[in-house]
Protein backbone atom coordinates (compact mmCIF):
# COMPACT_ATOMS: atom_id res chain seq x y z
CA UNK A 1 0.00 0.00 0.00
CA UNK A 2 2.72 2.60 0.87
CA UNK A 3 4.89 1.23 -1.48
CA UNK A 4 1.86 2.00 -3.94
CA UNK A 5 1.59 5.33 -2.92
CA UNK A 6 5.29 6.31 -3.38
CA UNK A 7 4.76 5.03 -6.89
CA UNK A 8 1.44 7.54 -7.21
CA UNK A 9 3.93 10.52 -5.44
CA UNK A 10 6.59 10.03 -7.89
CA UNK A 11 4.40 10.09 -10.57
CA UNK A 12 2.69 13.03 -9.24
CA UNK A 13 5.48 14.85 -9.10
CA UNK A 14 6.16 14.26 -12.76
CA UNK A 15 3.13 15.83 -13.69
CA UNK A 16 4.49 18.82 -11.80
CA UNK A 17 7.30 18.69 -13.45
CA UNK A 18 5.00 18.59 -16.83
CA UNK A 19 3.04 21.44 -15.73
CA UNK A 20 6.20 24.04 -14.44
CA UNK A 21 7.92 23.11 -18.38
CA UNK A 22 4.99 23.62 -19.89
CA UNK A 23 4.32 27.01 -17.97
CA UNK A 24 7.96 28.27 -19.22
CA UNK A 25 6.97 26.80 -22.84
CA UNK A 26 3.72 29.00 -22.78
CA UNK A 27 5.14 31.87 -21.40
CA UNK A 28 7.93 31.76 -24.06
CA UNK A 29 5.66 31.15 -26.94
CA UNK A 30 3.71 34.10 -25.94
CA UNK A 31 6.24 36.68 -26.54
CA UNK A 32 5.20 36.12 -30.08
CA UNK A 33 1.79 36.80 -32.02
CA UNK A 34 2.30 33.89 -34.08
CA UNK A 35 2.63 31.13 -31.80
CA UNK A 36 0.81 33.05 -28.70
CA UNK A 37 -2.60 31.22 -29.09
CA UNK A 38 -0.21 27.74 -28.58
CA UNK A 39 1.22 29.01 -26.10
CA UNK A 40 -1.74 30.01 -24.27
CA UNK A 41 -2.99 26.52 -24.91
CA UNK A 42 -0.24 24.61 -23.66
CA UNK A 43 0.39 26.41 -20.29
CA UNK A 44 -3.58 25.98 -19.76
CA UNK A 45 -2.99 22.06 -20.46
CA UNK A 46 -0.07 22.11 -18.37
CA UNK A 47 -2.22 23.42 -15.47
CA UNK A 48 -5.27 21.44 -16.05
CA UNK A 49 -2.98 18.24 -15.66
CA UNK A 50 -1.81 19.54 -12.82
CA UNK A 51 -4.68 20.35 -10.88
CA UNK A 52 -6.45 16.65 -11.63
CA UNK A 53 -3.37 15.36 -10.64
CA UNK A 54 -3.31 16.65 -7.45
CA UNK A 55 -7.04 16.05 -6.86
CA UNK A 56 -6.66 11.85 -7.59
CA UNK A 57 -3.30 11.77 -6.34
CA UNK A 58 -1.84 13.49 -3.87
CA UNK A 59 -1.87 12.20 -0.65
CA UNK A 60 -2.49 14.77 2.29
CA UNK A 61 0.59 13.54 5.07
CA UNK A 62 -0.72 12.45 8.71
CA UNK A 63 1.64 11.37 11.28
CA UNK A 64 0.76 7.59 12.00
CA UNK A 65 -2.70 7.28 10.31
CA UNK A 66 -2.99 5.70 6.49
CA UNK A 67 -4.92 8.23 4.70
CA UNK A 68 -5.89 7.24 1.25
CA UNK A 69 -5.04 8.46 -1.99
CA UNK A 70 -6.37 12.01 -3.60
CA UNK A 71 -8.14 14.54 -1.97
CA UNK A 72 -11.70 14.65 -0.84
CA UNK A 73 -14.82 16.82 -0.89
CA UNK A 74 -15.24 15.80 -4.65
CA UNK A 75 -18.70 17.13 -5.03
CA UNK A 76 -17.46 21.00 -3.75
CA UNK A 77 -13.97 20.36 -5.81
CA UNK A 78 -16.19 19.63 -8.74
CA UNK A 79 -19.03 22.19 -8.15
CA UNK A 80 -16.22 24.93 -8.05
CA UNK A 81 -14.40 23.54 -10.97
CA UNK A 82 -17.24 23.77 -13.38
CA UNK A 83 -18.89 26.69 -11.74
CA UNK A 84 -14.89 28.81 -12.64
CA UNK A 85 -15.14 27.00 -15.93
CA UNK A 86 -18.85 28.35 -16.79
CA UNK A 87 -18.30 31.75 -15.99
CA UNK A 88 -14.20 32.23 -16.78
CA UNK A 89 -15.10 30.53 -20.32
CA UNK A 90 -18.37 33.17 -20.58
CA UNK A 91 -16.32 36.06 -19.90
CA UNK A 92 -13.71 35.40 -22.11
CA UNK A 93 -15.81 35.17 -25.04
CA UNK A 94 -18.37 38.10 -24.31
CA UNK A 95 -15.58 40.24 -23.50
CA UNK A 96 -14.64 43.09 -25.86
CA UNK A 97 -10.92 43.63 -26.73
CA UNK A 98 -11.73 47.39 -25.28
CA UNK A 99 -12.30 45.71 -22.09
CA UNK A 100 -9.51 43.35 -21.92
CA UNK A 101 -7.99 45.12 -19.28
CA UNK A 102 -11.02 44.90 -16.95
CA UNK A 103 -11.57 41.13 -17.22
CA UNK A 104 -7.67 40.49 -16.47
CA UNK A 105 -8.20 42.46 -13.29
CA UNK A 106 -10.57 41.07 -11.95
CA UNK A 107 -9.25 37.43 -12.94
CA UNK A 108 -5.98 38.58 -10.86
CA UNK A 109 -8.05 39.79 -8.51
CA UNK A 110 -9.41 36.73 -7.95
CA UNK A 111 -6.12 35.24 -7.68
CA UNK A 112 -5.48 37.48 -4.92
CA UNK A 113 -8.45 36.01 -3.59
CA UNK A 114 -7.97 32.19 -3.77
CA UNK A 115 -4.15 33.19 -2.00
CA UNK A 116 -6.09 35.26 0.93
CA UNK A 117 -8.17 32.65 1.59
CA UNK A 118 -5.37 29.45 1.76
CA UNK A 119 -3.57 31.54 4.38
CA UNK A 120 -7.00 32.30 6.18
CA UNK A 121 -7.97 28.27 6.15
CA UNK A 122 -4.26 27.28 6.71
CA UNK A 123 -4.16 29.66 9.86
CA UNK A 124 -7.87 28.62 11.05
CA UNK A 125 -6.39 24.57 10.97
CA UNK A 126 -3.33 25.51 12.81
CA UNK A 127 -2.65 28.76 14.80
CA UNK A 128 0.08 27.97 16.75
CA UNK A 129 1.84 26.92 13.45
CA UNK A 130 5.73 27.21 13.57
CA UNK A 131 7.07 30.69 13.22
CA UNK A 132 8.50 29.66 9.53
CA UNK A 133 4.76 28.78 8.59
CA UNK A 134 3.27 31.40 10.03
CA UNK A 135 5.20 33.94 8.32
CA UNK A 136 4.25 32.33 4.79
CA UNK A 137 0.67 32.08 5.77
CA UNK A 138 0.99 36.10 7.14
CA UNK A 139 2.69 37.10 3.86
CA UNK A 140 0.86 35.35 1.51
CA UNK A 141 -2.97 36.71 2.98
CA UNK A 142 -1.55 40.14 3.13
CA UNK A 143 0.08 40.37 -0.32
CA UNK A 144 -3.40 38.47 -1.75
CA UNK A 145 -5.21 40.33 0.23
CA UNK A 146 -3.83 43.99 -1.23
CA UNK A 147 -4.22 42.44 -5.05
CA UNK A 148 -7.12 41.19 -4.22
CA UNK A 149 -8.66 44.41 -3.11
CA UNK A 150 -6.35 46.92 -5.15
CA UNK A 151 -7.65 44.91 -8.22
CA UNK A 152 -11.03 45.30 -7.84
CA UNK A 153 -10.64 49.05 -7.14
CA UNK A 154 -8.90 48.91 -10.63
CA UNK A 155 -11.42 47.04 -12.64
CA UNK A 156 -14.34 49.83 -11.09
CA UNK A 157 -12.05 52.59 -12.38
CA UNK A 158 -11.47 50.81 -15.98
CA UNK A 159 -15.38 49.82 -16.32
CA UNK A 160 -15.88 53.94 -15.13
CA UNK A 161 -17.43 52.67 -11.93
CA UNK A 162 -15.06 54.14 -9.46
CA UNK A 163 -13.88 58.02 -10.21
CA UNK A 164 -10.22 58.97 -9.22
CA UNK A 165 -9.92 60.11 -6.05
CA UNK A 166 -7.02 61.53 -4.35
CA UNK A 167 -7.70 61.48 -0.36
CA UNK A 168 -5.80 64.21 1.49
CA UNK A 169 -2.88 62.79 3.55
CA UNK A 170 -3.31 59.78 1.90
CA UNK A 171 0.09 58.48 1.65
CA UNK A 172 0.62 59.41 4.92
CA UNK A 173 -2.61 57.18 5.87
CA UNK A 174 -0.77 54.60 3.75
CA UNK A 175 2.14 54.62 5.32
CA UNK A 176 0.24 54.40 8.75
CA UNK A 177 -2.05 51.48 7.69
CA UNK A 178 1.46 49.69 6.41
CA UNK A 179 3.28 50.49 9.90
CA UNK A 180 0.26 49.10 11.47
CA UNK A 181 0.26 45.89 9.38
CA UNK A 182 3.91 45.44 9.92
CA UNK A 183 3.23 45.66 13.66
CA UNK A 184 0.65 43.01 13.97
CA UNK A 185 2.12 40.51 12.41
CA UNK A 186 4.94 40.44 14.47
CA UNK A 187 2.58 40.16 17.47
CA UNK A 188 0.96 37.29 15.52
CA UNK A 189 4.24 35.99 14.41
CA UNK A 190 6.19 36.14 17.78
CA UNK A 191 2.99 34.91 19.29
CA UNK A 192 3.01 37.80 21.71
CA UNK A 193 -0.73 37.74 22.75
CA UNK A 194 -1.28 34.30 22.57
CA UNK A 195 -4.87 33.21 21.95
CA UNK A 196 -5.81 36.20 19.95
CA UNK A 197 -6.63 35.86 16.49
CA UNK A 198 -8.47 38.86 15.96
CA UNK A 199 -4.83 40.31 15.54
CA UNK A 200 -4.58 38.22 12.71
CA UNK A 201 -8.02 39.31 11.51
CA UNK A 202 -6.60 42.84 11.78
CA UNK A 203 -3.81 41.93 9.14
CA UNK A 204 -6.63 40.97 6.88
CA UNK A 205 -8.97 43.51 7.32
CA UNK A 206 -5.72 46.30 6.70
CA UNK A 207 -4.32 45.05 4.29
CA UNK A 208 -7.75 45.28 2.32
CA UNK A 209 -7.75 48.55 3.38
CA UNK A 210 -4.24 49.56 2.25
CA UNK A 211 -5.01 47.45 -0.98
CA UNK A 212 -8.03 50.03 -1.35
CA UNK A 213 -6.18 53.47 -0.52
CA UNK A 214 -3.26 52.32 -2.57
CA UNK A 215 -4.88 52.12 -5.85
CA UNK A 216 -7.44 54.67 -5.70
CA UNK A 217 -5.63 57.82 -6.24
CA UNK A 218 -3.93 56.48 -8.98
CA UNK A 219 -4.93 58.29 -12.29
CA UNK A 220 -7.08 56.10 -14.65
CA UNK A 221 -4.12 55.73 -17.93
CA UNK A 222 -1.77 54.46 -15.07
CA UNK A 223 -4.34 51.56 -14.43
CA UNK A 224 -2.46 48.57 -16.50
CA UNK A 225 0.50 49.42 -14.93
CA UNK A 226 -1.01 49.20 -11.47
CA UNK A 227 -2.76 45.97 -13.08
CA UNK A 228 0.25 44.21 -14.06
CA UNK A 229 2.14 45.02 -10.64
CA UNK A 230 -0.94 44.01 -8.78
CA UNK A 231 -0.47 40.62 -10.96
CA UNK A 232 3.17 40.48 -9.85
CA UNK A 233 1.98 40.56 -6.58
CA UNK A 234 -0.74 37.98 -6.89
CA UNK A 235 2.08 35.65 -8.35
CA UNK A 236 4.36 35.58 -5.28
CA UNK A 237 0.93 35.26 -3.04
CA UNK A 238 0.21 32.07 -4.61
CA UNK A 239 4.40 31.39 -4.92
CA UNK A 240 3.65 31.50 -0.61
CA UNK A 241 0.70 28.73 -1.00
CA UNK A 242 3.54 26.87 -3.29
CA UNK A 243 5.66 27.24 -0.37
CA UNK A 244 2.76 26.44 2.32
CA UNK A 245 1.54 23.16 0.50
CA UNK A 246 5.25 22.10 -0.40
CA UNK A 247 3.64 22.02 -4.29
CA UNK A 248 6.43 22.92 -6.61
CA UNK A 249 4.06 23.42 -9.67
CA UNK A 250 2.19 26.08 -7.64
CA UNK A 251 5.32 27.52 -6.43
CA UNK A 252 7.18 27.55 -10.72
CA UNK A 253 4.02 29.08 -11.83
CA UNK A 254 4.20 31.66 -8.28
CA UNK A 255 6.88 32.62 -9.20
CA UNK A 256 6.62 32.55 -13.17
CA UNK A 257 3.81 35.04 -12.61
CA UNK A 258 5.31 37.38 -10.02
CA UNK A 259 8.92 37.75 -12.15
CA UNK A 260 6.46 38.00 -15.59
CA UNK A 261 4.60 40.60 -13.88
CA UNK A 262 6.97 42.62 -12.21
CA UNK A 263 9.45 42.95 -15.87
CA UNK A 264 5.77 43.95 -17.38
CA UNK A 265 5.13 46.37 -15.18
CA UNK A 266 9.30 47.97 -15.67
CA UNK A 267 8.98 47.82 -19.41
CA UNK A 268 5.52 49.76 -19.16
CA UNK A 269 7.61 52.03 -16.85
CA UNK A 270 9.95 52.46 -19.28
CA UNK A 271 8.19 52.61 -22.60
CA UNK A 272 6.31 55.88 -21.07
CA UNK A 273 9.69 57.01 -19.47
CA UNK A 274 8.32 56.99 -16.04
CA UNK A 275 9.49 55.95 -12.98
CA UNK A 276 7.32 53.47 -11.30
CA UNK A 277 7.04 55.78 -8.02
CA UNK A 278 6.10 58.28 -10.64
CA UNK A 279 3.23 56.30 -11.72
CA UNK A 280 2.01 54.87 -8.05
CA UNK A 281 1.64 58.54 -6.83
CA UNK A 282 2.39 61.01 -10.04
CA UNK A 283 -1.85 60.86 -11.14
CA UNK A 284 -0.70 60.90 -14.53
CA UNK A 285 -3.96 61.08 -16.70
CA UNK A 286 -5.91 60.66 -13.36
CA UNK A 287 -8.25 63.04 -11.50
CA UNK A 288 -4.98 66.30 -11.30
CA UNK A 289 -4.11 65.56 -14.53
CA UNK A 290 -7.22 67.10 -16.80
CA UNK A 291 -6.16 69.60 -19.01
CA UNK A 292 -9.05 68.48 -21.21
CA UNK A 293 -11.07 71.42 -19.66
CA UNK A 294 -7.66 73.82 -20.17
CA UNK A 295 -6.79 73.47 -23.43
CA UNK A 296 -5.16 76.32 -24.59
CA UNK A 297 -6.05 77.97 -27.65
CA UNK A 298 -3.18 76.40 -30.45
CA UNK A 299 -4.27 78.06 -33.27
CA UNK A 300 -5.71 76.69 -36.28
CA UNK A 301 -5.81 73.45 -37.61
CA UNK A 302 -7.03 71.94 -41.15
CA UNK A 303 -9.16 69.26 -42.24
CA UNK A 304 -8.50 67.05 -45.65
CA UNK A 305 -11.53 66.00 -47.46
CA UNK A 306 -11.67 61.99 -47.72
CA UNK A 307 -11.26 62.06 -51.36
CA UNK A 308 -8.28 64.12 -50.99
CA UNK A 309 -6.48 61.99 -48.40
CA UNK A 310 -7.74 58.92 -50.73
CA UNK A 311 -5.70 60.79 -53.40
CA UNK A 312 -2.95 61.65 -51.39
CA UNK A 313 -2.34 57.94 -50.58
CA UNK A 314 -3.08 56.45 -53.55
CA UNK A 315 -0.30 58.20 -55.19
CA UNK A 316 2.00 57.50 -52.38
CA UNK A 317 5.68 55.04 -52.47
CA UNK A 318 5.10 54.28 -48.44
CA UNK A 319 2.27 54.65 -46.50
CA UNK A 320 1.88 54.29 -42.74
CA UNK A 321 -0.48 53.27 -40.66
CA UNK A 322 -0.28 54.26 -37.23
CA UNK A 323 -3.02 52.48 -34.97
CA UNK A 324 -4.03 53.63 -31.63
CA UNK A 325 -7.13 53.67 -28.61
CA UNK A 326 -9.83 54.83 -31.30
CA UNK A 327 -9.54 52.08 -33.64
CA UNK A 328 -9.56 49.73 -31.17
CA UNK A 329 -12.36 51.28 -29.71
CA UNK A 330 -14.41 51.78 -33.19
CA UNK A 331 -13.41 47.86 -33.97
CA UNK A 332 -12.25 48.88 -37.13
CA UNK A 333 -9.10 46.36 -37.77
CA UNK A 334 -10.80 44.68 -40.38
CA UNK A 335 -11.91 47.50 -42.44
CA UNK A 336 -8.03 49.31 -41.99
CA UNK A 337 -6.83 45.67 -43.34
CA UNK A 338 -9.10 46.71 -46.55
CA UNK A 339 -7.48 49.53 -46.54
CA UNK A 340 -4.07 48.14 -46.67
CA UNK A 341 -4.97 45.65 -49.32
CA UNK A 342 -6.77 48.09 -51.27
CA UNK A 343 -3.44 50.30 -51.28
CA UNK A 344 -1.40 47.50 -51.59
CA UNK A 345 -3.12 47.05 -54.86
CA UNK A 346 -2.57 50.26 -56.07
CA UNK A 347 1.34 49.65 -55.78
CA UNK A 348 1.61 51.17 -52.17
CA UNK A 349 3.74 49.89 -49.13
CA UNK A 350 1.65 49.93 -46.80
CA UNK A 351 3.56 49.28 -42.88
CA UNK A 352 2.03 49.77 -39.09
CA UNK A 353 3.97 51.74 -36.97
CA UNK A 354 3.39 50.12 -33.48
CA UNK A 355 3.57 51.87 -29.92
CA UNK A 356 4.59 50.16 -27.08
CA UNK A 357 1.83 51.63 -24.98
CA UNK A 358 -1.04 52.47 -27.47
CA UNK A 359 -4.04 51.48 -26.87
CA UNK A 360 -5.18 49.99 -22.74
CA UNK A 361 -2.67 47.48 -22.57
CA UNK A 362 0.82 45.53 -23.23
CA UNK A 363 0.29 44.44 -26.99
CA UNK A 364 -2.92 45.34 -27.92
CA UNK A 365 -2.66 46.74 -31.44
CA UNK A 366 -0.47 43.48 -31.73
CA UNK A 367 -3.34 41.43 -31.07
CA UNK A 368 -5.72 43.46 -32.17
CA UNK A 369 -4.34 43.95 -35.95
CA UNK A 370 -3.50 40.20 -35.99
CA UNK A 371 -7.55 39.68 -35.24
CA UNK A 372 -7.68 41.09 -38.95
CA UNK A 373 -5.20 38.95 -40.27
CA UNK A 374 -2.46 41.77 -41.03
CA UNK A 375 0.60 40.26 -41.71
CA UNK A 376 2.95 40.22 -39.00
CA UNK A 377 5.98 41.88 -40.86
CA UNK A 378 3.92 44.72 -41.51
CA UNK A 379 4.38 45.82 -37.80
CA UNK A 380 6.50 48.09 -37.08
CA UNK A 381 7.86 48.49 -33.39
CA UNK A 382 8.37 52.13 -32.89
CA UNK A 383 12.45 52.70 -33.20
CA UNK A 384 12.04 50.82 -36.63
CA UNK A 385 8.85 52.95 -37.54
CA UNK A 386 10.61 56.35 -36.75
CA UNK A 387 14.01 55.32 -38.58
CA UNK A 388 11.86 54.39 -41.72
CA UNK A 389 9.26 57.96 -41.06
CA UNK A 390 11.98 59.88 -43.64
CA UNK A 391 10.89 57.93 -46.23
CA UNK A 392 7.32 58.00 -45.67
CA UNK A 393 4.97 60.02 -47.48
CA UNK A 394 1.73 59.43 -45.87
CA UNK A 395 1.02 59.22 -42.17
CA UNK A 396 -2.36 57.78 -41.31
CA UNK A 397 -3.24 58.21 -37.58
CA UNK A 398 -6.16 55.95 -36.44
CA UNK A 399 -7.46 56.83 -33.14
CA UNK A 400 -3.84 57.19 -31.94
CA UNK A 401 -2.79 60.74 -29.62
CA UNK A 402 -1.06 60.68 -26.33
CA UNK A 403 1.84 58.07 -28.55
CA UNK A 404 2.14 61.02 -31.33
CA UNK A 405 1.95 63.70 -29.08
CA UNK A 406 5.36 66.01 -29.80
CA UNK A 407 5.13 67.54 -26.23
CA UNK A 408 6.65 64.05 -25.13
CA UNK A 409 9.74 65.85 -26.69
CA UNK A 410 9.65 69.54 -26.80
CA UNK A 411 7.64 70.10 -23.96
CA UNK A 412 9.60 69.75 -20.07
CA UNK A 413 6.15 71.04 -18.30
CA UNK A 414 4.00 68.06 -19.91
CA UNK A 415 2.72 65.29 -17.92
CA UNK A 416 4.26 62.88 -20.59
CA UNK A 417 7.54 64.52 -21.28
CA UNK A 418 10.16 62.30 -22.21
CA UNK A 419 8.04 59.18 -23.17
CA UNK A 420 9.45 58.00 -26.54
CA UNK A 421 7.35 58.56 -29.34
CA UNK A 422 6.15 58.17 -32.81
CA UNK A 423 8.08 60.84 -35.00
CA UNK A 424 5.30 61.35 -37.50
CA UNK A 425 6.31 64.84 -38.67
CA UNK A 426 9.51 63.04 -40.30
CA UNK A 427 6.89 61.78 -43.06
CA UNK A 428 5.62 63.99 -45.74
CA UNK A 429 2.17 64.56 -44.79
CA UNK A 430 0.19 63.32 -41.45
CA UNK A 431 -3.54 62.54 -41.77
CA UNK A 432 -4.90 62.40 -37.95
CA UNK A 433 -8.24 60.42 -37.34
CA UNK A 434 -10.52 61.13 -34.80
CA UNK A 435 -13.95 62.16 -33.84
CA UNK A 436 -13.50 65.75 -32.27
CA UNK A 437 -10.29 67.69 -30.97
CA UNK A 438 -10.26 66.29 -27.45
CA UNK A 439 -7.33 64.93 -25.83
CA UNK A 440 -6.25 61.32 -25.33
CA UNK A 441 -6.00 59.36 -22.31
CA UNK A 442 -3.39 61.76 -20.43
CA UNK A 443 -6.01 64.27 -20.85
CA UNK A 444 -2.90 67.06 -22.48
CA UNK A 445 -3.48 68.59 -25.64
CA UNK A 446 -1.67 67.45 -28.91
CA UNK A 447 0.18 70.06 -30.79
CA UNK A 448 0.75 67.74 -33.87
CA UNK A 449 -2.94 68.21 -34.74
CA UNK A 450 -1.89 72.29 -35.50
CA UNK A 451 1.44 71.51 -36.87
CA UNK A 452 1.54 72.53 -40.91
CA UNK A 453 2.09 69.00 -42.06
CA UNK A 454 -0.94 67.89 -39.97
CA UNK A 455 -4.30 67.32 -41.69
CA UNK A 456 -7.64 66.28 -39.81
CA UNK A 457 -9.87 63.39 -41.05
CA UNK A 458 -12.48 63.82 -38.50
CA UNK A 459 -14.87 60.72 -38.02
CA UNK A 460 -15.48 57.50 -36.28
CA UNK A 461 -12.41 55.61 -37.49
CA UNK A 462 -14.70 52.42 -38.98
CA UNK A 463 -16.84 54.81 -41.23
CA UNK A 464 -14.30 57.02 -41.88
CA UNK A 465 -12.24 53.49 -42.98
CA UNK A 466 -15.33 52.43 -44.89
CA UNK A 467 -15.21 55.41 -47.03
CA UNK A 468 -11.87 55.91 -48.03
CA UNK A 469 -12.07 51.58 -48.96
CA UNK A 470 -14.60 53.24 -51.41
CA UNK A 471 -13.05 56.52 -52.86
CA UNK A 472 -9.82 54.15 -53.33
CA UNK A 473 -11.80 51.58 -55.40
CA UNK A 474 -12.83 54.16 -57.45
CA UNK A 475 -9.80 56.03 -58.22
P1 LIG B 1 -5.17 57.92 -26.65
O1 LIG B 1 -4.10 58.91 -26.37
O2 LIG B 1 -6.00 57.46 -25.52
O3 LIG B 1 -6.09 58.55 -27.78
C1 LIG B 1 -7.10 57.83 -28.40
C2 LIG B 1 -7.83 58.76 -29.33
O4 LIG B 1 -8.75 57.96 -30.05
C3 LIG B 1 -8.63 59.83 -28.61
O5 LIG B 1 -7.98 61.06 -28.69
C4 LIG B 1 -10.00 59.80 -29.30
O6 LIG B 1 -10.29 61.10 -29.83
C5 LIG B 1 -9.82 58.80 -30.45
N1 LIG B 1 -10.99 57.95 -30.64
C6 LIG B 1 -11.78 57.39 -29.71
N2 LIG B 1 -12.76 56.70 -30.29
C7 LIG B 1 -12.60 56.82 -31.64
C8 LIG B 1 -13.29 56.33 -32.76
N3 LIG B 1 -14.40 55.56 -32.63
N4 LIG B 1 -12.83 56.64 -33.99
C9 LIG B 1 -11.74 57.41 -34.13
N5 LIG B 1 -11.04 57.91 -33.10
C10 LIG B 1 -11.45 57.62 -31.86
O7 LIG B 1 -4.60 56.60 -27.34
P2 LIG B 1 -3.14 56.16 -27.72
O8 LIG B 1 -2.48 57.18 -28.59
O9 LIG B 1 -3.28 54.77 -28.19
O10 LIG B 1 -2.35 56.19 -26.34
C11 LIG B 1 -2.56 55.27 -25.28
C12 LIG B 1 -2.61 55.96 -23.92
O11 LIG B 1 -2.88 54.99 -22.89
C13 LIG B 1 -1.31 56.64 -23.57
O12 LIG B 1 -1.57 57.76 -22.76
C14 LIG B 1 -0.61 55.56 -22.75
O13 LIG B 1 0.40 56.05 -21.90
C15 LIG B 1 -1.80 55.04 -21.95
N6 LIG B 1 -1.43 53.75 -21.40
C16 LIG B 1 -1.33 52.68 -22.22
C17 LIG B 1 -0.89 51.49 -21.71
C18 LIG B 1 -0.71 50.34 -22.60
S1 LIG B 1 0.12 49.13 -22.02
N7 LIG B 1 -1.16 50.33 -23.82
C19 LIG B 1 -0.58 51.37 -20.36
C20 LIG B 1 -0.72 52.48 -19.55
C21 LIG B 1 -1.14 53.66 -20.09
P3 LIG B 1 -11.81 61.53 -30.10
O14 LIG B 1 -12.53 61.37 -28.81
O15 LIG B 1 -11.71 62.92 -30.56
O16 LIG B 1 -12.32 60.60 -31.16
Amino acid sequence: MEQTQEYLNAILLFIYLIGSVTFILGLKMLSHPETARKGNLIAAGGMIIAIFGTIFLYQHKSEGESVPTGLHNYIWIFAGLIIGTVIGTMAAKKVQMTAMPEMVSMFNGMGGACAMLISLIEYKNDPTATVGKLLIIVLGMIIGTVSFAGSVIAWGKLAGKIKDKTIPGGQIINFLIFAGIIILAILVLGNFMPGTPALFYAILALAALYGVLFVMPIGGADMPVVISLLNSFTGVAAAFGGFLYNNPVMLTGGILVGSAGTILTMLMCKAMNRSLKNVLIGSFGGAKAGPAGEAKAQGAYKEISLNDSAVLMAYATRVMIIPGYGLAVAQAQHTCHELEKVLEEKGVEVVYGIHPVAGRMPGHMNVLLAEADVPYEKLLEMEEANDQMGGTNVVLILGANDVVNPAAKDDPASPIYGMPILEVEKAEHVIVNKRSMKPGYAGIENELFFRPKTSMLFGDAKKVLQALVTELKQL
